[in-house]
């Protein structure tokens, strides 16, 4: 799956190298997929090896490899960054995309504080040390791109367990801190915040929960997909957003900004029926 299906015009990361966490599966493995064919270089950190290999396998082995790497070890994470660095000779652009879903409880008495701590450790500390080495390296380059994958659950409650929530607001508080701080240095920081799209991560969860697929999506007749999440995060990525730095780009059809309790659209619907 290399370049040549589109023109070098229509490259819009030609020459640039990217690092993506939780790169072997769902959101990330699109978004490498889709970097690669828009010209990228990828390295993809993940603590799946054998996933991440048929991924780079697929992909092409010119324009993406694989190192092992958990997000929440900060040895681990500062090697990858430099690993990339030394292989493609820079870091232009970090998704901090690595993550996991902790089980939902019937409430929060019944939550486990070291579940709650892993979750936070992966979803925040990882996106927090991938910032920090990222940084480390685009600070003398005067420029990089930061994309964090934050997630609905950074703006609206009840969607995931207490500890995901936290999380993913979490995400959304570091990406606007990082933004002011790393824009003195040129660089952007933005998050990523999809809906529900059904990737192992979310199917584990379902089942684990007995939870039934529900989709309560505003917009209809259309599926998102990690496919949509990768252009969302490649549109961050590229020179066509250069001065969006700090925004929270929320990919979910409308949901977040639909309460269904007080839908005036709903009520005049009743009326006419
Ligand atoms: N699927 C959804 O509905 C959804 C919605 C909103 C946000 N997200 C977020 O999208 C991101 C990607 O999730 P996905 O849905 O593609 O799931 P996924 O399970 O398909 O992919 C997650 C990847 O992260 C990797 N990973 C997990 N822990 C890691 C660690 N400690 N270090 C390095 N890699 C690790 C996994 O091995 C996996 O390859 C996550 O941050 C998730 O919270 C997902």
């Amino acid at each position: 799956m290399g370049s040549p299906l589109l023109s070098s015009i229509a490259r819009r990361l030609d020459g640039k190298v990217a690092l993506i966490t939780g790169g072997a599966s769902g959101i990330g493995k699109s978004t490498a997929e889709l970097f690669c064919r828009h010209g990228a270089k990828v390295m993809i950190a993940d603590v799946k090896d054998d996933l991440a290999h048929s991924v780079c396998q697929d992909i092409g082995p010119t324009s993406a490899s694989f190192i092992h790497c958990d997000v929440s070890n900060e040895s681990d994470v500062q090697k990858a960054v430099d690993t990339t660095v030394s292989k493609y000779g820079a870091l232009h652009i970090m998704f901090n995309n690595a993550g996991i879903v902790g089980s939902l409880k019937p409430n929060i008495a019944h939550d486990d504080v070291s579940e709650f701590e892993k979750v936070l450790r992966v979803n925040v500390t990882g996106v927090f040390l991938g910032t920090k080495h990222a940084a480390r390296v685009m600070i003398p380059e005067r420029s990089g791109s930061i994309i964090n994958t934050a997630s609905i659950c950074s703006v609206v409650g009840a969607a995931a367990p207490h500890s995901y929530t936290v999380a993913k607001h979490a995400v959304l508080g570091l990406t606007k801190n990082t933004a002011v701080d790393l824009g003195r240095y040129g660089i952007r920081v933005n998050s990523v915040s999809p809906y529900l799209i059904l990737t192992p991560l979310a199917k584990e969860f379902m089942k684990a929960n007995e939870l039934p697929v529900l989709t309560y999506s505003n917009l209809k007749g259309v599926e998102l997909k990690a496919e949509d999440v990768a252009e969302a995060t490649l549109y961050l990525g590229s020179e066509e957003s250069k001065y969006v730095s700090g925004h929270n780009l929320v990919v979910d059809g409308g949901f977040s900004i639909t309460n269904s309790a007080v839908s005036i659209y709903d009520q005049l619907n009743d009326q006419l029926n």
